[in-house]
């Protein structure tokens, strides 16, 4: 049975979630499970990609002294060693057709993870500062050839109050012309 009311609500949920989600750098010690870990990265592999390319690949690390081992790569090195759970996301050059729109394509992917992990009541946070030693960590995570470190997601159950609305540019301001 049709229910008319359904989707309105529907798209409000989506859009107040995609309005207060917000970066979380504090991590309670409760784990997140593989299940939930496993949605999370499910759901970002529902982006769009050029072409369908799909090009994004993961690893999944929770290991303590990996991520002891990752953090020394950046400055962010608290959120790592603290986070429950990190995903490393790649790019497989071995699936890439055109650089510039994989990479926007991971970007997709990134955005519906951190909006996954938001909407399950969980925190996360987009690292790319470790970027600058991304060698290093493809490395130390031991990928294949052909594995390009994109960021690194971390995550976990969070106590963090998120920070207030009214942090970001009004469309007034971003919008160049309307024709
Ligand atoms: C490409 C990219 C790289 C980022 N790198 C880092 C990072 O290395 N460390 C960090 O704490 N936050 C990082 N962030 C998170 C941003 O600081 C954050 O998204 C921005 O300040 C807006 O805040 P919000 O996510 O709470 O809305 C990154 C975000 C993006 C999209």
């Amino acid at each position: 049975m049709s229910c008319p009311d359904k989707k309105p609500q529907l798209e409000l949920k989506l859009l107040e979630e995609i309005r207060s989600r917000r970066s979380i750098r504090n991590f309670t010690e409760d784990d997140v499970d593989d299940n939930t870990v496993d949605l999370i990265i499910e759901m970002g592999t529902w982006a769009p990609s050029g072409l369908n390319n799909q090009p994004w690949r993961f690893v999944v690390v929770r290991d303590q002294t990996i991520r002891n081992e990752i953090s020394t790569k950046t400055k962010y090195s608290k959120i790592i060693r603290n986070a429950p759970v990190c995903i490393a996301v790649f790019l497989d050059h071995s699936q890439s057709y055109d650089y510039v729109k994989d990479i926007q394509a991971i970007g997709a992917c990134i955005q519906n993870m951190l909006l996954t992990i938001h909407h399950l009541g969980l925190g996360g946070v987009w690292l790319g500062e470790i970027l600058k030693n991304k060698e290093a960590v493809e490395i130390i995570l031991g990928v294949p050839e052909g594995m390009e470190l994109m960021a690194v997601i971390a995550l976990g159950q969070t106590t963090e109050k998120r920070a207030p609305e009214g942090d970001r540019r009004p469309t007034s301001e971003v919008i160049l012309a309307r024709t």
